[in-house]
């Protein structure tokens, strides 16, 4: 699919509110382990069919050209709406995109493997018209330099939909999260327990125009709240 996308990271960042940081991401978190094992592990435990119904709602509403964020093995894939054109997948990891291609063999969209790392995107401005997140922002190292690169490919009223675990709204819950932290960052590739996934969507100028926070039934309360929402457009 020919995307009019650059295949090298974009520098040109035209000036406008808070989007383009020209920043330089610090790090990715790709090691052997990250590139060998935790895909695996994203596929079986994301993968969980009692997740399902979290998927359907957060790609309720996408439309048009569509990036996805941490694409992992296209779990998300069933769920895009009719109104999607075409997907841009930001995927890290080889392994989760190979862990893919059956799902992708069964997409009606097309669906393009167009970047490796969300904090630094190869996009122009202004390109999509609906970006996706799903338990992705727990684990980009830098996502506050990701949630700014987002909203500089976001066209204006394009909007941002997500479903992320972050910190517990109970202290008793989030004082488990600061101690599991630092293990579940080893064995799950970066992924942080206690990130303020609102907040950071906030925090790169996005207006949140629909949030539901809960705690997921059936999930451990340290992994299990949610924040499932959509931008302003
Ligand atoms: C917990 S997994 C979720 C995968 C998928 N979104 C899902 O819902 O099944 C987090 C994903 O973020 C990806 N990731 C890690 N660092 C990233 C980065 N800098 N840019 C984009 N994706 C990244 C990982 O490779 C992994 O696929």
């Amino acid at each position: 699919m020919d995307d009019g996308i650059d295949a090298e990271p974009t520098t040109a960042r035209r000036g406008r509110g808070p989007r383009g940081t020209g920043r330089q991401p610090k790090e990715t978190n790709m090691g052997f382990y990250d590139n060998h094992v935790v895909p695996r592990l994203v596929n079986v435990s994301c993968g969980l069919s009692s997740l399902e119904h979290l998927r359907r709602s957060a790609c309720s509403g996408l439309h048009g050209r569509v990036v996805e964020i941490g694409f992992g093995s296209g779990l998300n894939i069933p769920f895009y709406p009719g109104t999607v054109d075409s997907v841009a997948a930001v995927e890290p990891a080889d392994l989760g995109w190979k862990l893919a291609q059956s799902r992708l063999a069964t997409a009606t969209v097309p669906i393009e493997r167009s970047g490796l790392d969300e904090q630094s995107l190869p996009f122009p401005d202004d390109h999509f018209d609906s970006a996706l997140s799903t338990w992705t922002m727990c684990t980009i190292p830098d996502v506050g330099a990701a949630l700014l690169e987002l909203r500089r490919v976001l066209k204006p009223g394009g909007t941002l939909h997500f479903v992320e675990h972050g910190l517990a709204p109970d202290e008793n819950v989030q004082r488990w999260q600061r101690r599991l932290e630092p293990i579940q960052k080893t064995i799950a590739g970066g992924c942080h327990l206690t990130r303020e996934i609102p907040d950071l969507v906030r925090d790169a100028g996005f207006e949140i125009d629909d949030l539901d926070t809960f705690y997921e039934k059936g999930v451990p309360k340290v992994l299990g709240a949610l924040s499932l929402g959509v931008t302003a457009p």
